[in-house]
């Protein structure tokens, strides 16, 4: 039998429908003034409406009164790179520049595995700090260093989906692999992980362009071997990339099919940027249920396009959002939002026109969707895990003064994604274990021990 724990009261915001379907009503989102939210030990919701009916069936639960801030449910990532927290904000190059001056050096020193693991330190408290409490995360070409990452994430009860980056061509020789080596590594890994906690394995070849059609056959097999695995890469962000893929693989029709012949893409497929897509690729895609990481603050960045938004909604191809640090310039899914709403605007008429709660829906529901836990998170429903997160800006900021002032629900929601930043993200749960409080870190299990503040992590910054 389930015990009521706590009840949550609070203002808060989800999206239980998706506001892109026919017939979602506007706003496109949910909101209650003072919602009661009854989550049982296990971290479940097992009640929710207004506070003082749920309060009179549950006259025993402790209250825990949040109305001074915003509840919204726990942030999704579909697109994050582990060990590229160090090279966020190089600015001025496109993605193989970048990748060859930037990214790669620094993803090499994570052969060590001592410095692997405080690069996860650092990362999973990016993460935290920013209110993702889901994530796809593109780990690393080192297992040692994919298990640091599975092992600091699930000290914070953190529901991550990764794996071992593999490639065997076009890259500095330390990050190569053989295709044997790329099976047998990523068995052992999921192995370890896979289901284990909140953990959960994916395939991960960083691109077509730096692996052969012998490693795609070796994911392949990783996928047949391990029941549920997600399989993750890149595809189609940058003309030049593309160019160079469709050299590559004149045998093959475009750039998706170099992993849809392959049998990589399925519902559990997640592919981030596609901004150059094909007709063609858009139709695999969605006949395929594969998902688009949409990852507008790296494009941005790397100047690699303007993501046709509309193209793929209109051809049914699921999109969510990632903050692809480091390429991408945070963690923060309000950021992304924010600029997933830029480009549609400076997309003109090709743009598709985003609201408050279509912000809401890609950084939450959407996410969860592409990542098979449409069930599990993503919104505030009764059945659904509580992982949520409180937003309190300090007072006197422009977001505090604008929530203060805002005229109605969909005002306040667009000025959260306009100005919210991880400064905001006070209170962070995972069903139900509050692993941030007051905006310190918290470890599941750790009581109210607090481990490192955000500003002792400023000033971490040395390597090893
Ligand atoms: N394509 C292959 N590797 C990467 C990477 O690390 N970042 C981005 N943005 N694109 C990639
Ligand atoms: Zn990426």
């Amino acid at each position: 039998m389930t015990s009521v724990a706590v009840l949550y009261r609070a203002r808060a915001y989800d999206t239980p429908q998706d506001p892109f379907a026919d017939g979602t009503p506007a706003p496109g989102f949910r909101y209650d003034d003072d919602l009661g939210l009854a989550v049982s030990s296990e971290g479940v919701i097992t009640a929710r409406g207004p506070f003082a009916t749920v309060a009179a069936a549950h006259p025993d639960a402790a209250v825990i009164d949040l109305r001074a801030g915003i509840l919204l449910p726990g942030l999704v990532d579909t697109h994050v790179h582990f060990p590229q927290v160090r090279v966020i904000g190089a600015l001025g190059m496109p993605l193989l520049e970048w990748l060859e001056r930037c990214a790669l050096p620094e993803e090499q020193h994570l052969a060590d595995p001592a410095y692997a693991a405080t690069i996860a330190g650092e990362f999973v408290a990016g993460l935290v700090a920013a209110g993702t409490t889901t994530s796809l995360v593109f780990g690393s070409h080192f297992a040692p260093a994919v298990d640091a990452l599975f092992t600091e994430a699930a000290r914070f009860g953190l529901r991550v989906t990764s794996g071992l980056v593999v490639s065997d061509r076009m890259l500095p020789d330390p990050l190569l692999t053989t295709p044997e080596r790329a099976h047998a590594e990523a068995v052992a890994l999921a192995s370890r992980w896979h289901g284990r906690g909140r953990a959960r394995y994916a395939v991960t070849p960083r691109f077509s362009l730096s692996a052969s059609d012998a490693v795609l056959a070796a994911c392949a097999a990783v996928v047949a071997d391990v029941e549920g695995a997600f399989f993750t890469s890149h595809v189609n962000e940058n003309l030049t990339e593309v160019a160079t893929v469709h050299g590559q693989f004149p045998h093959r029709t475009d750039y998706v099919d170099t992993y849809d012949q392959h049998g990589l893409l399925g519902p559990r497929s997640v592919l981030a940027h596609n901004v150059h897509p094909l007709d063609g690729e858009l139709a695999v895609l969605a006949a395929r249920g594969t998902s688009v990481a949409h990852c507008p603050s790296s494009n941005s960045a790397l100047g690699s396009g303007l993501f046709r938004l509309r193209r793929h909604v209109d051809a049914g191809v699921r999109v969510a959002l990632g903050c692809d640090v480091g390429a991408g310039t945070g963690f923060s899914l309000f950021k992304e939002g924010l600029q997933a709403y830029f480009v549609q605007r400076l997309l003109g008429d090709a743009g598709l026109p985003l609201a408050p709660g279509h912000l809401l829906h890609l950084s939450t529901s959407a996410g969860a969707a592409a990542l098979g836990l449409a069930d599990v998170v993503g919104d505030l429903s009764v059945g659904k895990e509580m992982d949520a997160i409180c937003l309190r800006p300090p007072a006197g900021t422009a977001l505090d003064i604008g929530l203060r002032h805002a005229g109605s629900p969909e005002e306040a929601l667009g000025k959260i994604f306009a100005l919210a930043g991880d400064a905001d993200v006070a209170d962070v749960w995972v069903a139900g274990e509050q692993i941030a409080s007051g905006g310190f870190l918290r470890p599941v299990g750790a009581g109210p021990v607090v481990r490192r503040s955000r500003a002792a992590r400023r000033t971490s910054s040395t390597r090893g």
